[in-house]
């Protein structure tokens, strides 16, 4: 008899199966990126950001539209938006409900002066009354779980993050994930695990901890460190989805590198067409590359690649320098 999995925490009524969790980033958690990270073990999905003013538009652009699009079956999804009026957030949020989310979420730790200069993003830590106005309009009038993304606070001496995570929390709010920096630090500095162990002891809603995880061993010591209920892991998953099946970037050798770099290139030429696909995935593909000479190598070639016919046929090769390299080394051995 197969015994149905348990979930480990509920956001609202949406169940989440695992404790490991992609970070939203901006031009990297797109469709086929988080596909790659699903199929490693990611537990559930946040979209990019989107701004509201964007989706209160008679049309919503394309590039922004696309940020809200998700793959049949990527569950729980959560959809996230920022903006600085709690009536606008709550309209832009009413709009993209019908686009299927299980849940949806207010972004309040983007640190950039053009979002968090103008109120919204981490600029919403400051306003309380602010905070309070959108979850309550949000828990009230959404049909999904409503959450939020918050930081530390806008600089070290205003770290008001157990005050906003209170309010979020009586307005309604469902689960608390918490980048443990300020505004004023952007990504410098180490994250505060302490003050996401404090943030848990706080609320009673689920805390998703972030910042800094690095390693399977990272992800063991924030929920030791912390008692958070799931790790979020950001830039040390780009180029890594290992990382999501707690796997070490050191145990994984060229043949798994080169077997996720083909199929994520798949996922983004099917997604975005063979040639903007290839493009957007540069990026990815430098990071899939540290730390193997072999594919180092290979960069200025695979970088030209417009068709996917051709940018296969160059990993080919990479793979075929690989076994010369291994018969080589078994030559050698046996001599
Ligand atoms: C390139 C990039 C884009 C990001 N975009 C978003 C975003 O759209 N929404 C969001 O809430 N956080 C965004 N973040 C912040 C991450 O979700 C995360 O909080 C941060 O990177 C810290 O986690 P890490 O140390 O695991 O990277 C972004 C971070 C990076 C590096």
């Amino acid at each position: 008899m197969m015994v149905a999995p348990k979930p480990l925490f509920h956001v609202g009524h949406v169940p989440v199966y695992g404790d490991v969790i992609l970070a939203p980033m901006a031009g990297y958690s797109d469709v086929p990126y988080r596909a790659l990270c699903r199929a490693y073990g990611s537990a559930m999905h946040y979209t990019e950001f989107v701004p509201v003013e964007v989706l209160l538009g008679r049309q919503v652009a394309e590039r922004f539209r696309m940020r809200l699009d998700k793959q049949p079956g990527e569950r729980p999804m959560v959809f996230q938006i920022f903006g600085n009026d709690a009536r606008l957030i709550l309209q832009a949020a009413q709009r993209i409900v019908a686009w299927g989310p299980d849940v949806i979420d207010v972004n309040m730790g983007c640190s950039t002066r053009k979002v968090s200069g103008r109120g919204a993003g981490v600029g919403m830590m400051p306003q309380p009354a602010l905070v309070a106005e959108t979850f309550r309009l949000l828990s009230t009038h959404l049909p999904v779980p409503v959450t939020g993304k918050i930081r530390l606070g806008w600089d070290a001496v205003q770290q008001n993050y157990l005050e906003i995570a209170r309010i979020m929390e009586d307005n309604g709010a469902a689960l608390i994930a918490m980048h443990g920096r300020t505004k004023s630090q952007k990504y410098d500095g180490r994250a505060d695990w302490d003050a996401i162990a404090r943030l848990k002891q706080t609320v009673s809603v689920p805390v998703i901890g972030n910042g800094d995880v690095q390693s399977p061993a990272d992800i063991e010591r924030m929920k030791a460190h912390t008692g958070c209920d799931a790790v979020m892991i950001g830039r040390a998953a780009i180029g890594n989805p290992w990382i999501f099946a707690r796997r070490c970037r050191e145990d994984v050798g060229l043949v798994d590198v080169v077997t996720a770099v083909r199929r994520h290139a798949l996922e983004m030429a099917r997604y975005y067409g063979e040639s903007l696909g290839l493009t957007q995935f540069r990026k990815h593909l430098k990071q899939y590359a540290a730390g193997f000479p072999e594919l180092e190598a290979m960069m200025p070639t695979l970088l030209t690649a417009t068709t996917l016919s051709e940018f296969e046929n160059y990993l080919a090769e990479v793979e075929i320098r690989d076994w010369r390299l291994e018969i080589d080394r078994s030559l050698i051995s046996n001599l």
